[in-house]
């Protein structure tokens, strides 16, 4: 392992959301490994057992903030405390999410699925872009999922309040594809600025817990507890994404295989305009 200080100017910063659990704690780890900086945005905390996460918490290289990311309260004091306490940030994986076993609403009232997973990286990327500016890879991925390949209807303006449920093929697979169009719609203007935007699906992974309601149904529930990998290849998945042979793509969906085409693109730009009209009237003013 290869650790520098944050002060030395080959020192490399990520900014990882969920990074407590599941895929993002073990690209937290890997990272760490590494030699990386580690600033974790997350809502509950590390395990205290884990020797890579617990020793770099207490020598500074991982960095903890905390908040609820769907409470836009808790969502805007974290980042102001990132926008302080961080120099810089060189990639920011926007990784938290998770299919939940019902319909449930954010304090601002819109679909639970759709504020964690398609608005809230939006505004993420949009608070820490300065810090993103101030790091030299530039780069942002977020964390998709295949979770829409039979998906058959998508309307941009209906994911905010979803009129039927259903478990990981209805809202949480809708959310997943939005994240990926808003990603391609702003590519091409964030690139203009250096920053490089892609998503990136990290596969079928065991992220199973004890004590946890799982929203996937039954026989997905079955098969991950048997027969998916284990969260180092999602993670790996994430790490490639950022590091791999597309590292200079932007806007893309990458998967095992390499670029996705996004079915619903037409509807990019639609959705980007309604996480960007959230992020202005409402999110903005709390900063
Ligand atoms: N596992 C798979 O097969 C698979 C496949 C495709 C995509 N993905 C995606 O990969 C990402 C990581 O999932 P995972 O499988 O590693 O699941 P996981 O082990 O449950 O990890 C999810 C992470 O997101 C955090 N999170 C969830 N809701 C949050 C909220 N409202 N506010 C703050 N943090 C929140 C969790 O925090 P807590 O620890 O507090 O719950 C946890 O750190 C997700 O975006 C998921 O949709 C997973």
């Amino acid at each position: 392992m290869n650790t520098l200080p944050l002060n030395h100017p080959a020192a490399r910063t990520a900014l990882i959301t969920g990074a407590n659990n599941g895929i993002g704690l073990e690209l937290t780890r890997r990272l760490l490994t590494e030699g990386w900086h580690v600033a974790a945005l997350i809502r509950s905390a590390f395990s205290n057992d884990d020797e890579i996460t617990g020793s770099a918490i207490r020598d500074g290289r991982l960095r903890v903030y905390t908040a609820e990311l769907t409470d836009f309260t808790q969502l805007a004091a974290a980042l102001q405390n990132i926008q302080t306490n961080e120099t810089a940030i060189d990639v920011l994986f926007n990784n938290a999410g998770g299919s939940l076993p019902e319909l449930r609403f954010s304090p601002q009232g819109r679909e639970m699925h759709y504020e964690l997973q398609t608005v809230v990286p939006y505004v993420v990327y949009r608070e820490l872009k300065e810090l993103l500016l101030r790091g030299s890879l530039k780069t942002v991925i977020g964390t998709s999922s295949n979770a829409f390949n039979y998906t058959k209807v998508f309307d941009a303006d209906n994911l905010a309040r979803p009129q039927r449920f259903k478990q990981l093929t209805g809202a949480y697979a809708d959310t997943k594809l939005a994240m990926s169009l808003w990603t391609q719609a702003l590519a091409p203007t964030e690139a203009e600025d250096g920053i490089l935007l892609r998503s990136a699906d990290p596969g079928p992974n065991n992220t199973i817990r004890k004590g946890k309601k799982s929203g996937l149904p039954f026989p997905v529930n079955y098969l991950m507890r048997f027969f998916f990998a284990p969260p180092t290849q999602g993670a790996g998945r994430l790490y490639d994404a950022a590091f791999g042979q597309y590292k200079k793509e932007a806007g893309t969906l990458i998967d095992k295989k390499g670029i996705v085409k996004l079915k619903f693109a037409d509807q990019a730009e639609r959705v980007l305009e309604n996480v960007d009209r959230i992020y202005r009237k409402e999110f903005r003013i709390l900063m």
